[in-house]
């Protein structure tokens, strides 16, 4: 018997507050025609004054659950993929793990920025695989808003505050290539790209969080290029082909950067799953958005072939195919 961890339940949290293209225009020197057009990017969710990145993940966490219909006394692992915690210690993680009521296994703070979620992802994914969890939370959940540059238009626009989650839990198969679960990951890193995406703060540089930085035209060119190939390499190293692909669920930073992913993979428009739309790049929170997304329409059916794939600032990239 093979263990696999299964994609249980998905769910995921925009904050109420909705700052539109033209609202952003009125204090930034930027239009909707603008934003639309480089971006596909219409809206944006801004947290509350009074809300945090826990109480975002949780909501986002407390969705997946209900949707799994597994109550919090199963989990035994919590990993939150942010790049905007609470405070720069304890990790979120555990303040989420203790919200809900969880008191088994770890719980911790991945931090590989847009990237995080299949970071987390693969983490829990290898951990349910050796036995170490059986069922695990896996979040991205993001505030961007206090870290970014609002009278930088280069990158205010781009960005927003979001949650998503799944429940990840240990199922047992044959290892077969149609059998349930995720079938396999990958991840990687290039530190030397550090300065072409960053925040310019911290606590052991400035002591401050800092604000987003970011050469947008090397970032969109880097991005294409690795969240097309790594899907690509996945599928063969699996014997498998784009035309075995149901859905491309990328990292929602720009719809332009993931049009031209799809083209790269030959995979058709509809397959590819969209909705930066609604909530631009809420970075480690948009691939669970994203599958929240089509899950609520129903669009994955089981047996699909997903494949996920980020690439973020480090910079830092991952996929992941999955079953469902
Ligand atoms: N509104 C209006 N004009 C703007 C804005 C704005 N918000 N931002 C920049 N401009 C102007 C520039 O000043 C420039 O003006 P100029 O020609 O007079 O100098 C003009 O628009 C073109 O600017 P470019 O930077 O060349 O525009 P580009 O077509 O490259 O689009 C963008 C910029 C949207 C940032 C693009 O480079 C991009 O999407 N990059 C990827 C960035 C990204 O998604 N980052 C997210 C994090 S990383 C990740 O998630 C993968």
């Amino acid at each position: 018997m093979n263990i696999r961890s299964v994609i249980r339940g998905v769910g995921a949290y925009l904050p109420e507050r909705v700052l539109s293209n033209d609202e952003l225009s009125k204090t930034v020197d930027t239009s909707d025609e603008w934003i639309r057009q480089r971006t596909g990017i219409a809206r944006r969710h801004i947290a509350a004054a009074n809300e945090t990145t826990t109480d975002l993940a949780c909501s986002a966490a407390l969705r997946a659950l209900e949707h799994a219909g597994i109550s919090v006394d199963e989990i035994d692992l919590v990993i939150l993929a942010t790049t905007t915690p609470d405070n720069t210690f304890p990790a979120t993680a555990t303040r989420v793990q203790a919200r809900l009521g969880i008191t088994a296994g770890p719980a911790f703070d991945i931090q590989a920025v847009c990237t995080g979620f299949i970071y987390a992802l693969t983490q829990a994914d290898n951990m349910i695989r050796l036995g170490q969890a059986k069922c695990a939370l896996v979040i991205g959940a993001e505030i961007y808003s206090r870290i970014l540059d609002w009278e930088d238009r280069g990158t205010c626009v781009l960005f927003g505050d979001g949650a998503g989650a799944v429940v990840l839990k240990a199922e047992n198969g044959n290892g077969a290539e149609a059998g349930r679960g995720v079938l396999s990951t990958t991840l990687g890193a290039d530190g030397r790209y550090y300065d072409s995406l960053y925040v310019d703060g911290g606590p052991a540089t400035t002591g401050t969080a800092g604000f987003v930085r970011m050469q947008g035209k090397e970032v969109f060119k880097h991005a294409v290029e690795r969240m097309s190939s790594l899907v690509a390499g996945l599928l063969e190293d699996q014997g498998l082909t784009t035309d075995d692909l149901n859905w491309l669920v990328p990292h929602q930073a720009n719809v332009r950067i993931i049009n031209k992913v799809g083209e790269k993979l030959n995979v058709a428009p509809e397959k590819v799953i969209i909705s930066v739309e609604e909530h631009a790049n809420t970075s480690a929170a948009t691939i669970p958005l994203a599958m929240n997304h089509a899950v609520e329409r129903q669009l994955f059916k089981p047996g699909d072939l997903l494949g996920l794939t980020a690439m973020g600032g480090g910079f830092t990239w991952g996929a992941a195919l999955i079953r469902w």
